[in-house]
C-alpha cells in the first residue's frame, strides 16, 4: 500500500510508452480510468486508488465508441493541461493517447458486448453506449495490466456492467468502488446540479429520499418494491421519473417480490430540464 506520494507525474501518449512505465513499477498497480475533464469526483478515485495500491495509472481518453450519433463525441470537453495539474504528483503515469493509438481501425473489427444488461435502463436511451464501455476497458486494462481498477457507485449501471465484465471474461483485476459523494442535503454531487435553480435543488431531494426510503423498506423485497411504486406515483409534477427501479445486480433485470439477496436501485429522472442519476444497493432478502 502506498505511503509515500509519487514525485513524479509522468504523461505517456503511446502503448509502448505506457508498457515501459508500466514494466519499472515494482508493487501493486491500480488504474483509474476517466475519459478526461477531471473533478471532484474523479480526484475520490484517484485518493482510493493510492490506498490500496503502489502505483497509480491514471487513464484520459475520450473514447468514440461510447458515442452514439448525434451525441457529443466532438464537443465533450477536452484539457489535457488542467487535467495533468489535477493529478499531479497523485498518479504515477497519466495515460492519454491520442485516437489512432487506440484504434487503428475505428470501429475495431472485434469488440466486447455488454449483452442484454447494455440495452436496459440508461442502455436504452443510448444503445451501443456500454458495449463502447467495455471494450475500451477490457482494453486499458490489458495494457495497464493493473491489479485492480476504481469505479464510483454513481454510475452505477456501468459498474455492475464492468463487475460482470472481469467475472464473465475472467480478467485478473479487482474492481473497488466508492461511495457517491452527497451534498450535506443528500443530493447526489454532479456537474448537472449547477443548472438546477433553488427550487429545483428542493424536488431533485425526491431521489436520495427516495433511496432512504427505500433503505428503510430493506430488507423486505415487497416493501422495496412498494416503496419504488409509491415514489413514482406520487413524486410532484416537477419530478419527471425516467426510471425508478430495482434490479438484480447480476442481470439488471427488475427484481420480483420473490427475489431474495442484493438488489440495486436506480434512479433516473428530468428536474428542471435536467436528468439527474442516483443510486443504491440494498438487501432484498426477506418477504
Ligand atoms: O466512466 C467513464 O468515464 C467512462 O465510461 C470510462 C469507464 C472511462 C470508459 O471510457
Amino acid at each position: 500500500m502506498s505511503t509515500t506520494p509519487p514525485t513524479a507525474t509522468t504523461l505517456v501518449t503511446s502503448i509502448h510508452a505506457l508498457d515501459r512505465a508500466r514494466e519499472a513499477m515494482t508493487g501493486t498497480v491500480a488504474a483509474v480510468l476517466t475519459m478526461g475533464a477531471l473533478h471532484d469526483g474523479h480526484l475520490a478515485l484517484v485518493a482510493r486508488a493510492r490506498e490500496l495500491a503502489d502505483h497509480v495509472i491514471l487513464t484520459d481518453f475520450v473514447n468514440p465508441l461510447q458515442f452514439g450519433p448525434g451525441e457529443d463525441y466532438e464537443a465533450y470537453p477536452r484539457d489535457l493541461e488542467a487535467d495533468l495539474s489535477a493529478v499531479d504528483g497523485l498518479v504515477d503515469v497519466v495515460f492519454a493517447p491520442p485516437v489512432e493509438e487506440m484504434y487503428p481501425v475505428l470501429p475495431p473489427t472485434v469488440s466486447v458486448s455488454a449483452g442484454r444488461a447494455g440495452t436496459v435502463l440508461e442502455g436504452a436511451a443510448r444503445p451501443g453506449h456500454f458495449d463502447g464501455v467495455v471494450t475500451v476497458v477490457t482494453k486499458l486494462f490489458q495494457l495497464t495490466r493493473p491489479h485492480l481498477s476504481v469505479f464510483g457507485r454513481k454510475d452505477a449501471q456501468q459498474l455492475a456492467i464492468i463487475r460482470r465484465l472481469v467475472a464473465d471474461l475472467n480478467l485478473p483485476v479487482r474492481i473497488e468502488d466508492v461511495p457517491i459523494q452527497r451534498e450535506e442535503s443528500g443530493l447526489a454531487r454532479s456537474s448537472r446540479n449547477a443548472y438546477l435553480t433553488d427550487t429545483g435543488r428542493q424536488h431533485a431531494l425526491a431521489l436520495s429520499r427516495t433511496l432512504a426510503a427505500v433503505s428503510e423498506a430493506a430488507p423486505s423485497t415487497a416493501a422495496v418494491l412498494a416503496t419504488l411504486e409509491s415514489a413514482r406515483r406520487s413524486a410532484p409534477a416537477e419530478v419527471d421519473w425516467d426510471y425508478a427501479t430495482a434490479v438484480s445486480p447480476v442481470t439488471l433485470e427488475p427484481i420480483t417480490p420473490a427475489h431474495r439477496g442484493l438488489a440495486l436501485v436506480l434512479l433516473a429522472a428530468r428536474i428542471e430540464g435536467t436528468r439527474l442519476i442516483d443510486a443504491a444497493v440494498v438487501e432484498a432478502s426477506a418477504p
